[in-house]
């Protein structure tokens, strides 16, 4: 790659689909080496970037490059040098492990002993040698993105764009294929992944939160998490309903979340407002489980991020 260039970088890049603004002048700058996780709800864009940055659709508007080539002008470049894994990744169901892998073998032309070595390798890293002769359609689902993975990384790419790879895998699996991810990191791969999961946005270097095709917020997890004014009290009150009407009345409360029959509240002072708060719900009847201050995490500071957008438009 262009010592000179950063792996991806976005100019005002926008695509419209008739009166819709999927993605809405992105200014993105990832660095070589990062693991950069772009986060957001269903139809926020992020399919629609990640289309974009791998060459495969135009913008309307705006430009990037990626590993310092123009997305439009110079598609076969970055196709050469970049890993794409679609969020409706299609294996072959009725080919075996090694048979997908070396059909993906076909496609970038690796050949000879070079495939073989890789093959190998691959299997290895994917814990995916004893099955190398089971078809793909009778894996289960972590093996089957984990050999999607494989095959993505066959022609070696220098950058990875991964279209929410782990969605519908059980949390086990999702562990390990952020495991394997994390060894591709330290070999020094640029990562571009989606994800709706916000333990896996954690793991990122950087991580930008997508709404409505605007990137709201860029940055390392803990600066995110540093954004959110307030501190955070948890409860389990016994019954939610009520607790949230009572709740409401309470001196310097400044946002309410809630997590199954979790709440979350940020407040101005959580050692002022927690013996007022158990004496509040006590006084209506209220039980209370699990008093405490907390820190925010991922999900508490894009929730409070994305409220406040909706609040100034
Ligand atoms: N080819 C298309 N034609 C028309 N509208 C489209 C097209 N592709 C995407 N859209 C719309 O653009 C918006 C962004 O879609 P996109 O798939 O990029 O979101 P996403 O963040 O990937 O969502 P998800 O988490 O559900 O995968 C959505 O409103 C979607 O309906
Ligand atoms: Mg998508």
């Amino acid at each position: 790659m262009n010592d000179n260039h950063p792996a991806i970088k976005t100019e005002n890049l926008t695509r419209k689909f008739r009166d819709l603004v999927a993605v809405d002048h992105l200014n993105l700058e990832v660095k070589r080496g990062e693991t950069f996780g772009l986060v957001g709800p269903d139809g926020a864009g992020k399919t629609t970037t990640i289309r974009m940055l791998c060459a495969i659709m135009d913008p309307t508007e705006g430009s990037a490059t990626v590993a310092g080539f123009d997305t439009v002008k110079q598609a076969e470049d970055i196709k050469k040098r970049i890993g794409y894994m679609a969020q409706r990744f299609n294996l072959y169901g009725d080919l075996s492990v090694i048979e997908n892998l070396n059909f993906f073998a076909d496609i970038f032309e690796v050949r000879g002993q070079e495939r073989k070595d890789r093959i190998t390798r691959l299997l290895e890293f994917a814990r995916l040698t004893e099955f190398r002769g089971r078809r793909a359609a009778h894996l289960s689902g972590g093996m089957q993105k984990k050999l999607a993975l494989a095959c993505t990384l066959i022609h070696q790419p220098e950058i990875l764009f991964l279209d929410e790879p782990t969605t519908g895998v059980d949390p086990i699996s999702r562990r390990e294929f952020w495991d394997i991810l994390s060894e591709l990191h330290l070999q020094g791969i640029t990562i571009f992944v989606s994800t709706p999961y916000m333990d896996e946005a954690e793991r990122c270097s950087r991580v930008g939160l997508m709404h409505e095709g605007q990137l709201i917020v860029c940055d390392q997890p803990d600066k995110i998490k540093g954004l959110v004014s307030g501190e955070l009290i948890e409860l389990r009150p016994t019954n939610l309903r009520q607790a949230k009407e009572v709740i409401a009345g309470l001196e310097g409360l400044l946002e309410v979340q809630t997590y199954g029959d979790l709440l979350h509240l940020f407040v101005d002072d959580a050692s002022k407002r927690i013996p007022e708060l158990a004496s509040l719900l006590t006084a209506q009847g209220i039980a209370v489980e699990g008093l405490r201050q907390t820190r925010p995490r991922m999900e508490e500071a894009f929730i409070s991020l994305i409220r406040a957008q909706a609040a100034e438009e």
